[in-house]
């Protein structure tokens, strides 16, 4: 029999989250060694409760859940979406103009399948979620990374964004709140970002699935709100603010200026239409999740679980001779730097892998978010405390000796 290779597209996608490292800590596992691991950032496996009422409420309604939805989702679904889009000021959205999908990811792909051609550009921040970069790949597209400088608070440097606009840039997509870095950008930056935007005549994507984990008392701002009269699409779901990653609900919302998008919006209804709809009990509870008191508001408060380790971790990397690491604003995940020439670092991967086989800790290098130097690495701080301390100790322990060979 002949033998059936993947196809080639994949040799230029990268998805190191659950990569390379991450076998070798299941490999390990296999044997029966204990991992800590670091490198997802998903709320159920470390305690974080769905609400109840969500639960309930799927219960309830799971025996009025047809086989199927509109293709776009639930009419329930997507007026509170619509409502939530209103309270955020997304200007210019109407019930057609929301999509749910099977989370997030799976809108990301369809949006790049209907947008990019080959030869098209589209921006994309480094570091970055690497879904982003992996979908505008397959799709076709050419993903160009602008930066986002760690000087700066980790938010994206608008003069490398727009030395990076040529005449085949269709698309900025932003990640605020960011994952890896934490980062939330301050509205004189979005609007630097719509100026841009305008400038080149561009499209904005905007994830936002971290809007609702927001820290410090900063209030989230939609890039959307601010550029009525440019295409604009965003990106939530229910995955982190209500730990059900698995039940897979996500949505997006088209603003702005439609007239210019038509042709985009034929491709979106085709691929969804192709997909049939979006999980049908997951969507039931997008009211109930939306609406009401916001469970999660307690863990991103002080005193809150999130809130409360985010200040640990932060502390306990700093004190690390070697290793600096911004604060994050948002999410469940820090970016740290290593000092490159104090540890003698020239392949993350392989500190990736060295950390693993002796701490039996999992992170993700920097490379796993299209960062271009081996210099950084993802930490998730969702796990509890006691796990964290013993976590944080093990790793100023790893980086008191580490040279890289
Ligand atoms: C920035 C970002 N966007 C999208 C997703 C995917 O979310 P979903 O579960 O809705 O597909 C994640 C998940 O980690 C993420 O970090």
């Amino acid at each position: 029999m002949r033998e059936f290779k993947k196809s080639s597209k994949l040799d230029n996608v990268l998805y190191d989250v659950r990569g390379p490292v991450a076998d070798e800590a299941a490999r390990m596992e296999s044997e029966g060694l204990r991992i800590l691991k670091l490198n997802i950032g998903n709320p159920a496996p470390f305690g974080f409760r769905t609400p109840d009422e969500v639960v309930t409420d799927m219960r309830q309604q799971l025996p009025e859940c047809e086989g199927y939805s509109d293709s776009r989702g639930l009419f329930s679904a997507r007026k509170a979406i619509m409502q939530y889009a209103q309270l955020k000021g997304l200007p210019n959205v109407g019930m057609d103009d929301i999509y749910t999908g099977n989370g997030v990811s799976e809108l990301i792909q369809l949006c790049m399948n209907a947008l990019l051609d080959t030869g098209d550009e589209i921006l994309i921040p480094s570091p970055d979620y690497p879904l982003w970069t992996a979908c505008a790949t397959l799709a076709g597209g050419t993903p160009v990374h602008y930066i986002c400088d760690e000087e700066a608070e980790w938010n994206p440097d608008l003069a490398d964004l727009e030395s990076k606009v040529t005449s085949a840039t269709k698309a900025i997509v932003i990640i605020n709140p960011n994952n890896p870095t934490g980062a939330v950008y301050p509205r004189e930056v979005l609007e630097q970002i719509v100026e841009i935007a305008r400038k080149h005549q561009l499209m904005i994507f905007s994830d936002e699935i971290y809007d609702r984990l927001c820290m410090d008392g900063i209030e989230h701002v939609s890039i959307a709100s601010l550029a009525p009269d440019l295409p604009c699409v965003t990106f939530s779901g229910l995955s982190k603010s209500h730990m059900i990653a698995g039940y897979r609900i996500g949505w997006m919302i088209l603003s702005g200026n439609k007239r210019c998008m038509r042709d985009f919006v034929l491709g979106v209804n085709m691929l969804s239409n192709m997909r049939l709809c979006s999980n049908v009990p997951a969507q039931s509870i997008v009211q109930t999740a939306l609406g009401g008191h916001q469970s999660v508001k307690g863990y991103v408060a002080p005193g809150g679980r999130v809130y409360e380790q985010r200040n640990y971790v932060y502390e306990a990397l700093n004190a690390i001779p070697g290793i600096t690491a911004v604060k994050p604003k948002a999410a469940f995940y820090i970016f740290p730097k290593m000092d490159v020439e104090r540890f003698n670092i020239t392949d993350d991967e392989q500190f990736a892998l060295d950390l693993l086989h002796e701490k039996r800790i999992l992170i993700t290098r920097g490379g796993g978010f299209n960062w271009g130097k081996p210099d950084h690495f993802r930490i998730v701080y969702l796990p509890r405390m006691g796990i964290l301390r013993e976590a944080l100790d093990d790793l100023a322990d790893f980086f008191e000796h580490y040279r890289q060979n």
